[in-house]
């Protein structure tokens, strides 16, 4: 039985955008797992803000279309939100929305199980944008989204060089967030008896 695919990705494009470094990490600790992950960066999905214009006169942007194929290929998605005022960025927020309204076979939203990871320099690790990014994917989109969720406070400080969060209790909550993941993404995908 092939393991889970697991696609992860932040919401930021920023050089040393402290949500790239979660994607990344997840990234790194899903390798040491059962799946097999894939990391993807919005930086080679770029698409223009949504414009029903846009859309009446060239249709979705050819990035939303490769986007949704990532998710239609991917049975759990881990996506790491940064927090801007109080929500989801812009970049994040239209990705989705322009994927949204890709047509063709499959639901991306409603196949694979997402995972919310969230970061930011402050004390609330992005809590909020979590929750904005939670009712996006679940009430928006119809989307299966875990209870684990991973958050990040103090991000600036929060990473060691290699990657790693320098609180190892942290570490080990992201780890099981992962692996509750996997484990619901491989039920789902029927690769688990
Ligand atoms: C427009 C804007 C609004 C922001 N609002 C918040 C906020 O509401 N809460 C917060 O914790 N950080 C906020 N920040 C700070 C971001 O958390 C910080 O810039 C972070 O590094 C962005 O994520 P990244 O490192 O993944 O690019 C804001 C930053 C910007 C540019």
């Amino acid at each position: 039985m092939r393991p889970p695919r697991i696609l992860t990705f932040a919401g930021s494009i920023r050089t040393g955008s402290y949500s790239a470094s979660l994607a990344a990490l997840a990234a790194k600790e899903l390798a040491l797992l059962e799946c097999e992950p894939v990391l993807i960066s919005l930086a080679d999905y770029p698409m223009p803000i949504y414009d029903g214009d846009h859309e009446a006169a060239e249709g979705p942007p050819e990035a939303a279309r490769l986007l949704r194929e990532q998710l239609l290929s991917a049975d759990g998605v881990f996506i790491a939100t940064p927090e801007y005022n109080a929500a989801v960025p812009p970049l994040l927020k239209n990705a989705i929305d322009w994927t949204s309204r890709v047509k063709g076979e499959g639901d991306p939203f409603r196949k694979p199980v997402f995972c919310i990871g969230s970061t930011s320099p402050g004390a609330l690790g992005g809590y909020r944008a979590s929750m904005m990014l939670r009712q996006v994917l679940a009430l928006g989109l119809g989307a299966l989204v875990l209870a684990e969720q991973a958050m990040v406070a103090g991000a600036s400080q929060a990473f060691a060089e290699n990657g790693d969060l320098k609180d190892e209790r942290a570490q080990e909550r992201l780890r099981g967030t992962l692996r509750a993941l996997i484990e619901q993404a491989a039920l789902r995908a029927g690769l688990r008896v």
